[in-house]
This record gives C-alpha cells, structure tokens and sequence, in this order.
C-alpha cells in the first residue's frame, strides 16, 4: 500500500455549498489558485449542473489549475454527468466524481429505489463517467449508515464499472473513530477487487469529529481524504484540511505516511477563506485560529523562552507564521517588506510589489505596528482596486450629541455622486448614503466587524453580505484603520460584486437569444 494520502479538497464544492459561503468567479479562481499552490492533489471546483454559474466556474478553474486534478460533481444522472464532462474538457487532469445513496433511509424516503435499482444506476453511471475520462471517483453518500454487505456490493460495483476512486462518506456526521475505522477495514476485507481502487473518507463534523473519523479511515487502509480549509462545509463542516494535514505531518511516528501539501502556505490560504466567506474561525481553532500559537501562561512562556520544543509540537513557521509576527513599521524598507512576504509564503512580481510596497507604506504612515495580518488584509483588498465602485471620501460626524451625519463621495463607473445622510449611528448613516448613491433591492445579511490584530489602532476588517430578491447572495470585505471607512469599503466592494453579477447575467440572456 502507498504511503502517500493523496488530498481532495472540497472548499469549492462542498464548502461552497453552506449557507452564506457563496462565492463569485474571482474569489473562486482565486481560492483555486491557492490550493494549487500549496500542493492539494484534487480540487473539487463545483457542481457544473448546479447552475450556469458553477458550469462557468469549473470551466475556468480547469483551464488554469496547472499541478492538480481538477474535479466536478454529478448526480447519478446522465445529464449530470455530460455536463461535468463539458465543463472540465479543459482540464490537464480532469475527474468526474458521482455519486448516489446507499442507505436504506435515503433509498425508501428520498430516491424511492430498490436496492438493485440503486446498483443498475451505480454500473451505468459510472459506466458512463468512464466514457469521459479514466479517472472517475464513486461515493456512496450516507455510506456510514448503509448497511454493510450492501455497502460492499455497491462498492464493488462501481470498481467493475470503473471506478478509480471509492469514496465512503459519513454524509450526516454520525460516525466515531472507532467504527468508521472498522467499517473502511470492513470494506478493504471483504470487497472483491477494492485493490484495483483508492479508498476515500469524507467526513462531516456534526458531532465534532470529522477530523478524527478521518484520520480513522486512513489508518485503516484509506489513502484520500476530503476535506476543506477552515474546516467549512454543509451544517458543522468538514474535516479540515489543515487539521488533517498538520496531523499527519506532526505524527509522522504513528502513521508514517505523507502528504504533498506545502504546509508553509496554509496559514494564507486560511485566511483567504476567511476573508472571502466573512466566516472567521474562533480563535482556539486548531492550527489557524489567532491562539493556536499564542503561550499565556506564565510555566508555558518559560518554558517556551529556554526551548521552544517544550511547549510546542510544531512551529508556527511550518503553517507560514512567522515567529516574530511584530516586525514591520514606518522605516522598514522594500528589502525588509519583500523579506517578510517570502517569510510568510507571499510571491508577488517586481509590478505588483511596488503596488503592495506604497499601499504598506501608507498604513504604516497612520499605524505603528504592522502584523502579518495586516499584510494578508492589505493583499486581499488588492482585488478591490478594479470595482465599479470606489471610495472617493467619507466624513463622519458621531458622538453622543448627535445627529450622526455621513457626507459621502463614491466614483460609480467614472461619475462622482455625492450625498449627506443622517442615520441611526454613524454606520446607519454611511449605509443609508451609499444606498442612496446606488440604488439596489437587495437585503443586509450580515453585517461583521473584526479587529484584525490587538492594538486600539489595529485595522477594521469587515464583511457585509448582501442578498438579493432572487436569492444571490454576494460578500464584500473591506479593511481599514478607520472601523466606518473599512464598512463602507465593504458595503461597496458587495455592490461592486452585484453589479458585476448583474452584467455577466445580461450577457447571458443575450448570448441565449
Ligand atoms: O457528504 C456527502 O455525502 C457528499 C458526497 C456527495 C461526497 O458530499
């Protein structure tokens, strides 16, 4: 057996798929991009029938991603599986992953199929599939409520039709450790050709323990795991491909296998999620939360101080922390600055360097410590620059004495409007001024406000999500030192979004006359 756990994430797909973590294009590519980068073997991109929009994602995901295998889910339908086909032809590596129930509550109460109906469809899907590409993977969803002979058979199944990968997902997180890792070993002995396949494990954390499941199913005999940065997915999410990673990196005594992610890269692409998505981790997250690697304790900081192994089973440099987060200010320099972005995994070209060099220079003029986080903030707002929308000024009047008053200057496509508006507080009034400047008919969402670092003078990151009449929903980010500022960055970055929405849904209709 190999020693090598290939990694399918599924950020993209499953991920995507829980409420409010939707994302456009850009921030797709741009998450597909990271995961490439930092080594995933298998990036789920979408579900291309889902809509127009993920056909379109897929598509551009697969004509860009250069190392990995580029994925998309189909029912067991043939239409599903026609269009997953279509939107990957520009894949180096495409695979078509398909899937159908196999427990008996799903069969009676959902699919209304026989247990021999259910197999009939597995053979002729992934029959199917196979005309498309060598490399399709099969799961058996709610697998770890099947019943396990006819797990096996179906399992089997979809090995003679083809099937390169089996994947055995615990859809409803109800698995323990301890029997996932028996029901995978129960698979691995009692399948008929299940040599000729990977096995897979996909596990939901609804009871907690996504992580361990799978970790149970790789001792067992697994070698993929599907998972998700930050853990996100349906309901509680994913096993978290961080955890999963780190883990195996950390443990390498126990289970002796290896991964081929560049651990160094996962801090960034933690917090690219989480800016995209507005959903920020807690701060005891494994591996990526703020205090993952923070010491307070007095024993634990001396011990820490005479050697770092004391207290720490892994650096925070093998996550792409750096060790002295606290080391940028006004006088650093462009050796200092490229130096720190090497240091936490960052490569940028000579233009966009000089881009990133000035906006850095300019909020160390207004704050005294720049943190690591300041710097992933300052590049994620890079994308922002090509808005429709942009900030020309904003002027706040607030304080207990009232009225809280926003004067308002917003460049849309080119024309300046201005406008004052009172409201109810100094972010009503700044919401109310912008909807004012550009009218729309979609609904506040969310509205979230985070310090990006501990110091009063720290930067606002902010993530407003909109939803629209038919059920769009866009997140726009914004961060700032000025906390209203870095809301109306956000609110207009989420308009920004819309609009854009809006003009690629006219071509559309166009293109479909
Ligand atoms: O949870 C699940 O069963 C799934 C499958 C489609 C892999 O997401």
């Amino acid at each position: 057996m190999t020693s090598r756990i290939i990694i399918f994430d599924t950020t993209l797909r499953d991920g995507e798929q829980s409420p409010g973590m939707s994302m456009n294009l850009e921030e797709k590519l741009l998450v597909a991009d990271a995961l490439d980068a930092m080594g995933v073997d298998v990036i789920e991109a979408g579900f291309a029938q889902a809509s127009e929009g993920d056909f379109q994602a897929v598509r551009a995901i697969a004509e860009r991603t250069r190392n990995a295998v580029v994925c998309s889910l189909a029912r067991a339908k043939p239409g599903d599986i026609e269009r997953a086909a279509e939107a990957l032809k520009p894949a180096r590596q495409p695979r078509i992953h398909t899937f159908i129930s196999t427990s008996d509550i799903h069969l009676q109460y959902q699919f209304r199929l026989t247990r021999e109906q259910v197999l009939e469809i597995i053979r002729d899907t992934v029959t199917l599939a196979r005309r498309f590409t060598d490399n399709v993977e099969w799961s058996a969803m709610d697998a770890t409520r099947s019943d396990r002979d006819y797990l096996c058979k179906a399992v089997e199944t979809a090995i003679k039709a083809g099937a390169a990968t089996v994947n055995i997902p615990d859809t409803v997180g109800y698995a323990t450790p301890a029997d996932y890792g028996a029901l995978i070993a129960y698979l691995k002995n009692n399948v008929p050709g299940i040599d000729k396949a990977v096995i897979s494990v996909h596990c939901q954390n609804d009871l907690g323990l996504a992580t361990a499941n799978s970790l149970a199913g790789v001792l067992a005999g697994a070698r993929q795991v599907e998972c998700t940065i930050n853990g996100i997915g349906e309901r509680a999410g994913n096993a978290s491909l961080e955890e999963v990673v780190m883990a195996l990196k950390v443990r390498k005594d126990l289970f002796g296998l290896e991964t081929g992610i560049d651990t160094t890269h996962i801090m960034r692409a933690s917090k690219l999620v989480q800016s995209i998505t507005g959903a920020m981790v807690q701060v005891n997250k494994a591996i990526v939360g703020a205090n993952a690697f923070a010491h307070e304790s007095g024993i634990h900081q001396d011990g820490i101080l005479k050697n770092a192994l004391t207290y720490e089973i892994m650096t925070p440099e093998s996550v792409g922390l750096s060790r002295n987060n606290l080391v940028l200010g006004k006088h650093s320099g462009r050796h200092a600055f490229r130096e720190k972005l090497s240091e936490i995994g960052i490569q940028i070209g000579d233009n966009g360097f000089e881009e990133v060099f000035h906006r850095f220079k300019a909020l160390a003029d207004r704050k005294k410590d720049i943190y690591d986080e300041d710097i992933y903030a300052l590049l994620d707002m890079e994308s922002a620059k090509s808005d429709a929308i942009q900030l020309e000024s904003l002027h706040i009047t607030c304080g207990t004495l009232g009225p809280q008053t926003a004067m308002l200057a917003l460049r849309v496509d080119g024309e300046v409007r201005r406008v004052t508006m009172e409201g109810n507080g100094p972010v009503d009034a700044v919401f109310k001024a912008i909807a004012a400047l550009v009218p729309h008919e979609a609904r506040l969402k969310l509205y979230q406000v985070n310090a990006i670092t501990m110091d009063t003078d720290a930067q606002a990151e902010v993530t407003v999500r909109l939803e629209t009449p038919e059920g769009r929903i866009v997140n726009g980010h914004g961060a700032n030192i000025d906390t209203l500022a870095a809301s109306a960055l956000a609110y207009i970055n989420a308009l920004s979004k819309l609009k854009m929405l809006e003009s690629s849904r006219k071509i559309h209709l166009t293109e479909a006359r």
